[in-house]
């Protein structure tokens, strides 16, 4: 991989995307220069990360070192990515910058690092635990190499999927919002098995052991979820009488506009 690489923002996905990367040895801790915002943070990196990388606070003069990096992951919250700029004395101009900021469009990002060719990725929280999803849109004049790179940096911890940048809403909508929309589920399912007598924990344990079974049970015969439905679904039984409720509930149409409300919100961000 490339020699050195700078983080701005060493935040939850930050480290969740550089920490494989230094524990697999495919960079080098002396090679990471990230800066962060508060003297906290950078506290708490130097004591307690687990690699010795540099780190500085925004605004400081060692912290101009980052735009010597040919390659930045910028991974700062949206709203602060005003504070950021790029510096005037960039020799380099094949520099690369790799965002993770959600609903931050290339154009925007192209207009503020000049000196950069641009890469919008959006990935989703479970890469924190090594299974995350990641949507890649290429700004242009992308090298080959730095397409390569790119993917190097999410293909430990993610899988990859590259579109044209007007997917990347519906991919965020389904792949970032989805992790709370489960959540819900998973909550709402097992308050269900609470309202039957089961312990909160135990009812919350079946329903999140059942989803990976259901999942597991599609993938592995290759069923349709209309054919997996169909499976468990017999003749005035149980099962259809809570499909009946659901439907009566309009939960396939809410679930439908959720989405499609996530990703009209991304939109907007542009
Ligand atoms: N969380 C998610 O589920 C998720 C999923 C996918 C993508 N994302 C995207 O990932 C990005 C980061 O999210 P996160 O959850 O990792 O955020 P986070 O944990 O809050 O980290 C943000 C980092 O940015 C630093 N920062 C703030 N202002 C800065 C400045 N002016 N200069 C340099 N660093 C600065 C913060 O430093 P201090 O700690 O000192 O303030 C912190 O290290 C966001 O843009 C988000 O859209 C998030």
């Amino acid at each position: 991989m490339t020699d050195k690489i700078a983080i701005i923002g060493f935040g939850n996905i930050a480290n969740a995307i550089i920490t494989p990367l230094l524990d697999n040895k495919l960079i080098q801790p002396e090679n990471v220069y990230c800066v962060v915002n508060s003297g906290k943070s950078l506290e708490n990196i130097k004591k307690n990360y687990k690699y010795n990388i540099n780190v500085y606070k925004s605004n400081s003069i060692d912290s101009k070192k980052i735009w010597d990096c040919q390659v930045k992951l910028l991974s700062v919250k949206p709203q602060h990515l005003k504070d950021i700029f790029e510096s005037d004395d960039i020799k380099n101009k094949d520099n690369l910058l790799v965002s993770i900021l959600a609903g931050v469009s290339i154009n925007k990002l192209t207009q503020k690092f000049p000196n950069h060719k641009c890469v919008r990725v959006v990935t989703n929280i479970p890469i924190t635990v090594g299974k995350g999803l990641t949507g890649i849109a290429w700004g242009e004049k992308i090298t080959s190499d730095q397409k390569q790179f790119t993917k190097k940096l999410f293909e430990n911890t993610s899988k990859i999927y590259e579109f044209t940048e007007d997917y990347l809403d519906i991919f965020l909508a389904l792949t970032s919002s989805g992790p709370a929309i489960i959540a819900l589920i998973i909550e709402a399912l097992s308050d269900g098995g609470l309202s039957g007598g089961l312990p909160k924990i135990l009812s919350e344990e079946l329903v999140m052991e059942m989803i990976i079974g259901t999942i597991s049970l599609i993938r592995e015969n290759k069923l349709t979820t209309s054919e997996l439905k169909n499976l468990v679904t017999s003749p005035g039984g149980t099962t259809i009488s809570a499909l009946r409720v659901l439907e009566r509930k309009s939960i396939r149409s809410a679930l439908i506009e959720s989405i499609v409300s996530a990703s009209n919100r991304s939109k907007e961000f542009r």
